[in-house]
This record gives C-alpha cells, structure tokens and sequence, in this order.
C-alpha cells in the first residue's frame, strides 16, 4: 500500500487504525506538543485544527476558550470527535469532514492560528509545499502555524512506515516553507530522542502528567537539541506568519 498515492488510500488506511488511542499510546508526543503550544498560544482566537483526527488538541484548545474549527479527510475521526462533543455540550466547534489542501471556504487571514498537523506526511512531495501555502494563506499575518512532519531518524527506511508515509529531516521540512512568509520559532521533536525508547524510559511517569510536565519543563531543551531532531519520528515545526505578507 502506499498512501501518498491519493486520498483514498488515506482513509482508508484510518478507517481500519484506531486513530483516537494513537495519543493514548504515545503519551510523550501529546504531552510535548501540548506543552509547546500552550506556551507560544497565549491569545485565545480563531484556530483551525485542519487534519484534527479525533480532536485530541482541537478540544484542549476549545476547553482553553479558543474558537475552534476542527476538520479532517476522514470522515470516521470526524465522527468520533462530534460523539465527543455531544458529551460536552458547553464546547461549540465547528466541525467537517475537508481535504486539507483546500480551505477555499475560509477567507484570507481567517484564523489566528492554524494546526497542520497531519497532511504533510500522507501527501506526495510534489503537493507539499502548496499545501503548506494554502496554510498560510488563511492564517494572518502575525499568526501561528504548527506543521507535524514524519522525521526521517534511523532506521526508518526499515521500518514498516517507510512504505506509505512522505518523511522529512528538518532542514527538507523546512525547505518547503516559503521563507519569506513565515518565521521559525521553534522546531521540536515531539516524541524526543530515540522514538520508542524515551516512550519506554518515561511510560511510568506518564501515568501523572503533572510529573511529566515538570520533566519536560526542566529537559526543554532535549527536544529541541540537534540529537532529538536526528532520532525522533514526529516533529512539529512552529512558525509566524510575517507582518509583511
Ligand atoms: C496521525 S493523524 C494526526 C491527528 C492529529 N492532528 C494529531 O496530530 O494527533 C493524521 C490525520 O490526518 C488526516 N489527514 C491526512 N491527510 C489529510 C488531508 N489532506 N486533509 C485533512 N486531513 C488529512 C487523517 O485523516 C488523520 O486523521
């Protein structure tokens, strides 16, 4: 199978994959990119969650006070976060099932923040860079985008992921990011040095995610050290659109 091939094959791929445990099972890629968002989104606002799965980060954000609109290719993902939302009523979120290279509904500058966080790796190279621009496109100047990317670490052309994921290094991700338009601040890796092996070392602590959180306070700069970038396998870009665009 290989899932650049189109979209089909994408979801089919998640309707067969329990996506809504996939955080539940990596605990240090969700605790970290919460973490890393919280701290640079400090003004509630528009934020579009545009590949939101099942909504793990489009209802943290919404909980915060963001408006949230929170779409995905998947129809089943989109499904399981709307039976979320009907068990919280006081959380109001638009939702819709959308392919991410086209927010042609949404005006330029719509939002104030924009979660990319899912179609970089499931498309073709040929489509990245566009896909990133449409973006940005809706997002104003001076706001945030968080792009998740599949880092190529070692031994990944081995693995069984190699076959239908699109990975990046860093300096590939970033390459496709047009540099006039947008400023990085942060690159993390999100599951830390070492994919499964700090997933295994942590598993105790993330029973209590205060614990964690404190870890990750004081080893900050772990997941963002060039030994990180090289050995995870899920790394967040986090950028500003510039004033001038
Ligand atoms: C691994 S999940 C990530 C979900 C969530 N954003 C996260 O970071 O945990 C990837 C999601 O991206 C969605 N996706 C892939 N390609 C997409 C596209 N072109 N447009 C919208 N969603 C897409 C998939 O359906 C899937 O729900």
């Amino acid at each position: 199978m290989d899932l650049r091939r189109n979209r089909r094959d994408v979801i089919d791929f998640y309707n067969q994959y329990d996506e809504d445990g996939r955080l539940e099972r990596h605990p240090v890629e969700f605790v970290t990119t919460v973490y890393v968002l919280d701290n640079l989104i400090r003004s509630m606002g528009r934020l579009l969650d545009a590949a939101a799965g099942t909504g793990r980060y489009a209802l943290h954000f919404a909980r915060k006070g963001h408006q949230v609109w929170a779409e995905d290719l998947t129809s089943k993902n989109v499904d399981i976060l709307r039976r979320k939302l009907e068990i919280e009523p006081s959380i109001s979120m638009d939702t819709r099932v959308n392919d991410a290279r086209n927010l042609s509904v949404y005006s330029n500058g719509f939002f104030d923040t924009v979660f990319y966080m899912g179609p970089i790796y499931h498309l073709p190279e040929s489509e990245v860079a566009s896909a990133i621009g449409e973006a940005l496109r809706v997002l104003r100047p001076g706001g945030l985008v968080a792009l998740s990317f599949v880092n190529k670490y070692p031994g990944y052309s081995e693995s069984e992921y190699s076959k239908w994921i699109n990975s990046h290094a860093v300096q590939e991700i970033l390459s496709n990011i047009p540099s006039s338009e947008f400023s990085v601040m942060k690159v993390v890796a999100c599951d830390g040095p070492g994919f499964n092996g700090l997933e295994r070392i942590l598993s105790e602590k993330t029973e209590d995610p205060i614990a964690v959180t404190e870890w990750l306070v004081s080893h900050q700069e772990l997941f963002e050290s060039e030994v990180a970038l090289d050995n995870c396998c899920h790394g967040l870009v986090v950028g500003i659109k510039n004033e001038s665009v």
